[in-house]
Parts: structure tokens; sequence; C-alpha cells
């Protein structure tokens, strides 16, 4: 373990032993990424929390981040939020979610707007052309980011499984609108068919851990669906035959915008069950379904979850509650909890 030439640092992840280094000035995620390194991360942006871990040795900086992402009393207690932290010595961490998982390679590129197709009143399905000299390869559950003109950044995890690439090239992805939000207001405004647009990817640590033959629970909370369907489609594809339950949550049942998809998935798949959930259901919308909160029905159903690994996306309120109450109540192990939390700029303040 060194320092080397022009303060670029050595860092090391326990207990893989996988070693990278940080250029000057570089966080410690950034170099992860670029040296093929799979730390657990999110936004990247020090907002969702996603890629906090212990601190074993060294000493890092923090650029501006959240107090939800890493509160004061963590960050005394030897946290690290990697994508805000810049080592200033070698740095030991611990984190049981590295993995080798073959990084492919991110890449910027051009894409036109294929099709935009309403699922509901506040969700759009998009779809996007890529360039079409090579193939996109990402592994289903990762996201894009669009860069938009200012050099603002917006992700949107795919919503179909990688091997559509062969047959069907293309990105979907399901976007709903954030009334006064940069990129969703355009996306529900003035975007059409043939706009270009620039994104760069894949990013993200939500994945399946197909090492494991553990049962699955999957949870999502709105357009958290999109990765979530990528995944089903994947272990369809791949004939993995886990036993897994899907939990959906929404507000009112139109917001569970592929119900019918989903329940024609569990038809052809025995191993799949799915469990929608509504919170705020209205007289006129006739549910007579699961009520309450979506990480709820989950601890309803489910006494204990230490055998269990849990795949969650979508609202940040939501997946902060899954992953302390699983944790916490349901004995879920920490490093078998994988999510993507969708936070936005209001999740930054
Ligand atoms: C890893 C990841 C994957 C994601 N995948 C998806 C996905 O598949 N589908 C999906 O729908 N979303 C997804 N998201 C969320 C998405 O990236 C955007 O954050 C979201 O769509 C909002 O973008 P926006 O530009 O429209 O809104 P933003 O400009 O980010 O604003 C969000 C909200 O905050 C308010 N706001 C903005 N600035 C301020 C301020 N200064 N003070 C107070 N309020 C403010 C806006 O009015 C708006 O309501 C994902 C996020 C992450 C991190
Ligand atoms: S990836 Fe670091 S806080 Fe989200």
């Amino acid at each position: 373990m060194s320092e080397i030439a022009n303060n670029s640092y050595d860092i090391a992840v326990q207990p893989s032993g996988r070693a990278f280094t940080a250029q000057a000035g570089e966080t410690i995620l950034a170099a992860a990424i670029r040296s093929g390194v799979g730390l657990p991360y999110g936004c990247k942006d020090g907002a969702c929390g996603s890629c906090k871990c212990k601190k074993v040795s060294g000493e890092v900086t923090h650029a501006h981040h959240s107090d939800k992402a890493l509160s004061a009393d963590e960050e005394a207690a030897g946290f690290v939020l990697t994508c805000c932290a810049t080592p200033h010595t070698p740095v030991v961490l611990e984190s049981r979610q590295v993995t080798d998982a073959s990084a492919y390679p991110i890449k910027k590129m051009p894409v036109r707007v294929a099709a935009l197709t309403p699922q509901s009143h506040d969700v759009m399905q998009l779809r996007l052309q890529l360039p079409a000299a090579d193939k996109f390869r990402y592994h289903a559950g990762q996201y894009v980011e669009f860069i938009l003109r200012d050099g603002a950044r917006r992700a949107y995890s795919m919503a179909t499984a990688p091997h559509f690439q062969d047959t069907a090239p293309g990105i979907e992805l399901h976007i709903r609108h954030m009334p006064g939000g940069k990129f969703t207001d355009h996306v529900f405004g003035s975007m059409k068919e043939k706009d270009i647009l620039r994104v760069e990817g894949p990013f993200g640590s939500f994945f399946l851990r197909e090492d494991s033959d553990k049962p699955m629970i999957l949870l999502a909370s709105g357009t958290g669906f999109a990765p979530v369907k990528a995944l089903i489609e994947h272990m369809q594809h791949k004939q993995i035959q886990r036993p897994t339950v899907l939990y959906w949550g929404g507000r009112r049942p139109a917001d569970l915008y592929m119900d019918g998809w989903m329940r024609a998935q569990t038809a052809a798949m025995p191993s799949l069950s799915y469990v929608p959930v509504v919170s705020n259901a209205l007289a006129e919308d006739g549910w007579s379904g699961r009520t309450g909160f979506v990480h709820q029905a989950v601890l309803d159903d489910f006494a204990d979850l230490s055998g269990h690994q849990v795949y969650a996306c979508g609202a940040p309120i939501v997946v902060d509650s899954a992953r302390s109450s699983f944790t916490a109540e349901r004995h879920l192990p920490e490093e078998e909890f994988f999510a993507d939390a969708f936070t936005s700029e209001a999740d930054k303040l």
C-alpha cells in the first residue's frame, strides 16, 4: 500500500482484496468504476447513500452530500460515501458487496427518440434508438444517464433485459413526471420523436447476483418497476428458477402501469409470484387487493429474511424504509440488500 506519484493513492477493499488507484482529485468511486472494480453505488451524487461503506484506515475529504446519505455521526464513526470521498492517503475500505462483475464499457452515445408511449397519466415509456455501429451491453438492472445541454445529468434504468439487443436493439425507459423537474417536464412537454439526446452508460451495481441460489424479494415502487422488469426478463431468458416474489407498490392502482404484463409473467413462470400493493386507493378505484406501504407488506408476509436476497428500486423513502426494517427486524444480511433509490434534485437539499 503506498502513495504513488502525483498524489495518487492505493485503495484496497476488504474482504475481497480488490485494489485500485485513485488519481489526484478523483473520488474513490470514480476510480473504482474506471478500474472495473464493482463497488456498490446509485446516484453518484451524494444523495442516496448506496455507496456508503466503512473506512478501515486512511483519510478522505467529502464533497457536498445530503445528511440523509451520510450523517455527521456516521462520518465520525468512520463511514464514507465513496462517490464524494477524495482520498489524501492510501485507504482501506470494507465492503461486502464488491463484485468482479464484468464491467461493461461505459460509452457516451447520441440516441434518437424512437417512440414516446404514455403508460399512465404520469409515466412515459421512452424508446431510444442507438447508433447502429456496435451493440450496447449492460446488466439487467443498470441505468443510463442523459447528459443535458447544461451538463446536468439524469439517471434512468433500462426496462428491458440486455438479450433483447440481439433482436430489438434500443433502450426502453419508464419515466415518471416530477412536475417542475428539469428533465421530466421536457419529456412530458416538448420532447418528440426523432429528437436527438446524449446518454452515457451503463452504470450501477443493481443487478442480479447470479452466483446465489437464495430466494428473492423484488420490491418496486412506481417506476422502480423498470429495472425489476428487466431482471424478470433476464431470469426468464436464463431460466433462473429461484423462488421470487415481486411486491409492486403505488399510490393508486393506475400507478401499477404494467399490472397486466406482470400477471401474464406469473402465469408463465411458476417460480415467480406478484403482490400489487396500493397505499392511497379511492373508492372509485374499486381496489380489493393489498393496501398500505409496500415494504410493510413484505414485513407482514415474512417473519424472517435471513436466507433471502432483496432487490429494491424506486422512491428513496421506500428503499430506505425497506433497508432499515428488513435488516433490523427481519435479519436480512446487509450485504444481501441491493437497491437503486431514485433520488432527484429534491433529495440533494
Ligand atoms: C440510479 C437512478 C436510477 C433512476 N431511474 C429512474 C427510472 O428508471 N425512472 C424514473 O422515473 N426515475 C428514475 N430516477 C430518477 C431520475 O433520475 C430523476 O431524478 C427524476 O426523473 C427527476 O428528474 P427531473 O430533472 O425531472 O427533476 P429534478 O430537476 O431533479 O427535480 C425533481 C423535483 O425536485 C424539485 N426541485 C428541483 N430543484 C429544487 C430545489 N432547488 N428546491 C426544491 N425543489 C426542487 C422539482 O420541482 C421536481 O419536483 C433514477 C435515479 C437514480 C439515481
Ligand atoms: S452513490 Fe454515493 S450517495 Fe448515492
